[in-house]
């Protein structure tokens, strides 16, 4: 794994961005679309900015990329103020030159015996387009990755999940109140997000410390679902300094004690 860690979560975003042009630019070279899977909340915001401001600035332009969300709630439609959908055009694709066909966001508002069928199809359009090309993710303080909660598998597919009281208690602050956030959500599975080619994980503050340090030193174990991507081949972590705090001490101790 490598980890990149910043002063800023800006400076961090700015390095992904850079990243991200790149990535675009090398498709365009060999005639092939990228394929990127994105992330929401808080974490991707100075990214999404970021990358906002290369389109506008730069012409860096999206016309070829596709892109696909890790999650939405279950039961909000596309125009529920606080569906993920909302939340991507807000901040995202509402200013960039994407084409509305290259878009996927699970759809959250489905009935109940429909749900099998729209997640089977989500997996089919990530393998119709060949695949992730680069998985940016953001991490819960439950160690999920996408609405992998603790207990998921590493295998696990497209599905619908219940999402853990910490998750929720964290989305209080979006919702208003715990009565109004939701309890399910349709998230890729860990199996989906490992095959991705290569993933970025971006985290800041100090709250996500712990996790960050369970996650990438502690063992590979559904315990702490982002413990997977210990096992993947291509996984960059963006951590600003306070997220860092505990894994950069694990790591002196490790090294401390491999000298011993
Ligand atoms: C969002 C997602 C989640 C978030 C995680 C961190 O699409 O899949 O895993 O990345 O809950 O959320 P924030 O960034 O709000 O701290």
């Amino acid at each position: 794994m490598d980890f990149h860690i910043f002063q800023t979560p800006e400076e961090a975003s700015h390095s992904l961005a850079r990243g991200i042009a790149s990535l675009i630019k090398r498709c365009e070279v060999a005639g092939k679309r990228p394929v990127i899977g994105l992330a929401t909340g808080r974490t991707p915001l100075a990214l999404y900015r970021e990358l906002v401001r290369m389109h506008r600035e730069e012409g860096l332009s999206f016309r070829n990329v596709i892109t696909f969300n890790l999650d939405e709630y279950h039961g909000l439609g596309r125009n529920h103020p606080k569906s993920y959908w909302r939340f991507m055009h807000e901040n995202l694709f509402d200013h960039l030159d994407i084409l509305p066909e290259n878009i996927h966001v699970p759809r959250g508002d489905i009935e109940p015996e429909d749900t099998v069928r729209e997640c089977q199809e989500y997996e089919a359009a990530i393998a119709d387009a060949g695949g992730i090309d680069l998985q940016i993710l953001g991490i819960g303080r439950t160690g999920h990755i996408g609405f992998n909660e603790p207990g998921s598998g590493a295998h696990t597919r497209t599905r619908l999940v219940e999402l853990d009281p910490v998750t929720r208690a964290d989305a209080v602050a979006d919702f208003g109140h715990l009565s109004a956030v939701p309890e399910m959500a349709l998230t890729v599975g860990c199996g989906t997000i490992l095959e991705a080619r290569s993933i970025a994980l971006m985290a800041w503050g100090s709250g996500k410390a712990t996790v960050v340090g369970k996650a990438f030193l502690g063992p590979v174990s559904g315990d702490v679902p982002a413990s997977f991507l210990q096992d993947h081949p291509s996984v960059s972590l963006y951590l600003d300094e306070p997220a860092a705090e505990l894994l950069a001490a694990g790591c002196e101790e490790k090294h401390h004690h491999s000298k011993d």
